[in-house]
């Protein structure tokens, strides 16, 4: 698998797999979702050397996300990184899903729209194809459960930004099988990328731990405790947290914190995992955070 991977990279081969095996080399990766995490799976699956197929649904976006792909690139390759046009020339925006050795899901966090995502890659992609999904918090198991290869279902959690964070969670759904684990968790090392394998519980380990911290930080700015500026200066310089946890929510997207937060509460059945009002209003007023230009700060 290691010289396979290595000689994707170098070349852009297309396969070197046996025939008789799983597709463990994923030399085609159809990316659902071209949003700040799927066009960062994109980049960073392209600059493995792989060749990807970008779809969203919604018009424009696939160029938006390029776009910010080419941005990326650029920065990274002020740092010696790869040539911004070779790993494009990888990416190929595609008007619908299309058959692909692994699909990785990046939509919202919607079970209903994700479940139809799987529904269909299930009848596009090929038997053998692994359909993995960037969910933050959905089951693994909900997914699987819209297909017929429940065994080859699996998360591929990454993190924002996904170019510069080395973490994937690798969610394994109660049907998935080990050799899909195993392939996946090979793959995120072939991406650059650290797996660490959790199973299927609400919210991961990731935002099992992550989300409440940051609900917290917002309940904190509701009861007047203390300023923004105040509570993240507090996370970054007593943690030693590289951002605080209201500008981490703002980079997130807070109607994904506000999303997550309910899969929390639901999945749990705790009330404490309960969406701070103040979040809430936000996500309400469309101040999603960075990427509606304002959130806990504003952007320009
Ligand atoms: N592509 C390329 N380069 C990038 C980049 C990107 N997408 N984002 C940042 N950079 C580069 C910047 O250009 C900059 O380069 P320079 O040092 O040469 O100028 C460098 O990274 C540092 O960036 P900044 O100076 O803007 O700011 P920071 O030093 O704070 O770094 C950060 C930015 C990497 C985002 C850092 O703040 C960080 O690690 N923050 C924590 C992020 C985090 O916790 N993410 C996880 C969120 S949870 C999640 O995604 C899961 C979901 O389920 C909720």
């Amino acid at each position: 698998m290691r010289s396979c991977s290595s000689r994707l990279r170098s070349v852009g081969a297309t396969s070197c797999r046996p025939s008789s095996l799983p597709r463990v080399d994923f030399a085609h990766v159809l990316v659902v979702g071209a949003g700040q995490m799927g066009g960062g799976i994109a980049q960073v699956v392209a600059g493995s050397g792989r060749r990807v197929s970008l779809y969203d649904a919604a018009p424009g976006a696939v160029e938006h996300g390029l776009e910010t792909i080419r941005r990326s690139l650029d920065k990274l390759a002020d740092k010696g990184g790869p040539d911004p046009n070779e790993v494009l020339s990888r990416i190929e925006p595609v008007g619908d899903l299309v058959p692909a050795d692994l699909m990785i899901e990046a939509v919202i966090e919607d079970a209903a729209v994700k479940e139809d995502v799987f529904r269909r890659a299930d009848g596009t992609l090929p038997p053998e194809a692994v359909l993995a999904s960037n969910t933050s918090s959905i089951p693994i198991s909900t997914l699987a459960a819209s297909t017929n290869r429940p065994d080859r279902v699996i998360g591929m959690h990454f993190f924002n930004p996904v170019p510069m964070m080395s973490l994937v969670e690798v969610v394994r759904g109660k049907e998935t099988s080990d050799e899909t684990a195993d392939a996946i968790t090979t793959l995120a090392r072939d991406l650059d990328k650290t797996p660490a394998v959790a199973n299927d519980f609400p919210g991961f380990v990731s935002n099992r731990i992550l989300m409440p911290f940051i609900n917290e930080a917002v309940w904190a700015l509701h009861d007047g405790v203390a300023e923004a500026e105040a509570i993240d200066s507090i996370a970054k310089l007593g943690f030693a947290h590289p951002m605080g946890p209201l500008a981490l929510a703002d980079l997130i997207g807070l109607d994904t914190c506000v999303a997550i937060m309910e899969v929390l509460r639901n999945g749990f059945g705790d009330d404490r995992y309960e969406p701070c009002p103040l979040l809430r209003e936000h996500v309400a007023a469309g101040r999603l955070g960075r990427k509606s230009g304002q959130g806990f700060y504003s952007y320009s």
